[in-house]
């Protein structure tokens, strides 16, 4: 009987019944196929150098030492800072604020202790003078410098030896040595993967700024994603004065970060309280309005949904959903319709979640059904309630994660009671919860609906 494993004395291995051989034979001896023996060592036989192998229980936890920025929101997605030799990509829309933040963060390393170099690629030494004024950076160990390449941006990071280089943007620097056009996709990987090396044999943070387009992500960051050692997201609604930093990707900690910044006429500056900023203007006693306790990573936020119907004034109602996925407005619209006799064919649907944020998650789903209910009965939910959970096809009500988080900032924020899943944990003592098992039950229970109807 063959034994299962390649030895020394049995270097051949059948490629189909893995049986060990001592020397090479056309046929197998355990399975009788033809040509399958293969020489296991000589896969070996190309590798000039081997590199170690460990046990596990060998190795040393090497927890990355950071470098605080000084900008505490920033440093608290970060998990303390930024590490050095680390490289850090900063995504966002164009007119977002990145190269605002990056500015800031800038000059707060500066205040405590650091030197920085920030390569303006995109704008005049003087444009970003006038902003440096207006955000208080006009500091000197911040340096700036102009040049479009990575072999002059790098010249003076010889002379300068910064602890953290800014460089605004990637897509608009280039390799001298590479023919490409900046901002080709070439360029920018090229670029990138040449700072990537320098920030690691320098032990200089390296946060790289890149411009990402409405409908995802040209020539730039999706491309670097993996390039990097971290990946930021610098996001809002423009009409709005919210920023939020995501931390998307982060190989020294947790990525479900969240920063929380309002953009005002000096700068980025960090929201305390965000649940109070979004509530803030509610109105009370308005049909159509509920509260959600949504999570930004594993950050509680209560937010407005709002909703409003009016009658059709076109055989195709609309559905306009602002801060919220349309696809998931349409499927509960629908399973109103279908589960709890909500009749919404001849009405145009509009809803919003309030304040410039955008909850995808759905968590969102009952909050946003019950508005629309709300909207259309014009009975209201009273304003200190909050709703949450996920709503399947079949109505049913499931649980969401994180739901000791939402209904303690719920409880913080002065709401008594919650309409949640009837599986969810027990609420903080003080807040009663409603728990309900089906759209139709947190229709009735709610009273938006009058019974009978
Ligand atoms: P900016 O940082 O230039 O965006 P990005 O680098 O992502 O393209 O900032 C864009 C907007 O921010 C611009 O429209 C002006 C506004 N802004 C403020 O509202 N307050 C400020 O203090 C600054 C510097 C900019
Ligand atoms: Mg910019």
């Amino acid at each position: 009987m063959p034994t299962r494993t390649a030895t020394r004395t049995h270097p051949y291995t059948c490629g189909s019944c893995a049986a060990p051989h001592a020397k090479w034979v056309g046929r197998c001896n355990s399975c009788s196929a033809w040509n399958s023996l293969l020489e296991t060592r000589a896969s070996i036989a190309g590798v000039a150098q081997l590199g170690d192998v460990q046990p596990m229980t060998a190795l040393e936890s090497g927890a990355a030492t950071t470098v605080p920025t000084g900008m505490a929101e920033a440093d608290r997605c970060l998990g303390g800072g930024l590490v050095p030799g680390s490289v850090t990509l900063l995504g966002g829309e164009p007119g977002i604020g990145k190269s605002t933040f990056t500015l800031q963060l800038a000059a707060a390393r500066v205040r405590a202790g650091g030197r920085v170099l920030l390569v303006s690629a995109e704008e005049s030494a003087s444009q970003v003078r006038l902003r440096a004024d207006r955000l208080g950076a006009v500091l000197d160990d911040l340096w700036l410098a102009g040049d479009a390449s990575v072999e002059a941006i790098l010249a003076h990071a010889d002379r300068l030896e910064p602890d953290l280089l800014i460089v605004d943007s990637i897509q608009t620097v280039h390799l001298v040595a590479d023919a490409g056009a900046p901002g080709s996709a070439g360029q920018v990987r090229g670029c990138a993967q040449r700072l990537v090396v320098e920030a690691k044999a320098r032990g200089m943070a390296t946060l790289l700024v890149g411009h990402v387009t409405k409908d995802g992500s040209l020539a730039g960051p999706k491309l670097l994603e993996h390039v990097v050692d971290t990946v930021l997201e610098l996001t809002g609604d423009r009409h709005h004065a919210l920023r939020m930093l995501r931390v998307v990707k982060h190989r020294f900690g947790r990525s479900d970060e969240v920063g929380l910044f309002e953009m005002g006429g000096d700068g980025l500056w960090s929201v305390d309280d965000p649940s109070r900023l979004f509530l803030a203007d509610r109105a009370p006693d308005v049909a159509g309005s509920v509260v959600l306790p949504t999570l930004e990573g594993h950050r509680p936020l209560l937010v407005e949904v709002q909703a409003l119907v009016v009658r059709a004034t076109t055989q195709h109602p609309r559905r306009s959903p602002r801060g919220l996925d349309p696809r998931r407005l349409a499927l509960l619209l629908a399973v109103l319709e279908r589960r709890s006799g909500v009749d919404l064919g001849a009405l145009d649907v509009y809803a919003t979640v309030v304040g410039g944020v955008h909850v995808t998650e759905p968590a969102a789903d009952l909050p946003l059904a019950l508005a629309v209910v709300s909207a259309t009965t014009g009975r209201q939910l009273g304003d200190d309630v909050v709703v949450v959970g996920e709503v399947g096809l079949g109505g049913e009500v499931r649980q969401v994660p994180g739901m000791e988080r939402r209904l303690q900032e719920s409880h913080r924020l002065g709401f008594r009671r919650a309409v949640i899943p009837a599986s969810s944990p027990d609420p903080p003592p003080g807040l009663e919860v409603v728990r309900v098992g089906t759209l139709s039950e947190a229709v009735l229970a709610t009273g938006l609906m009058p019974p009978g109807s």
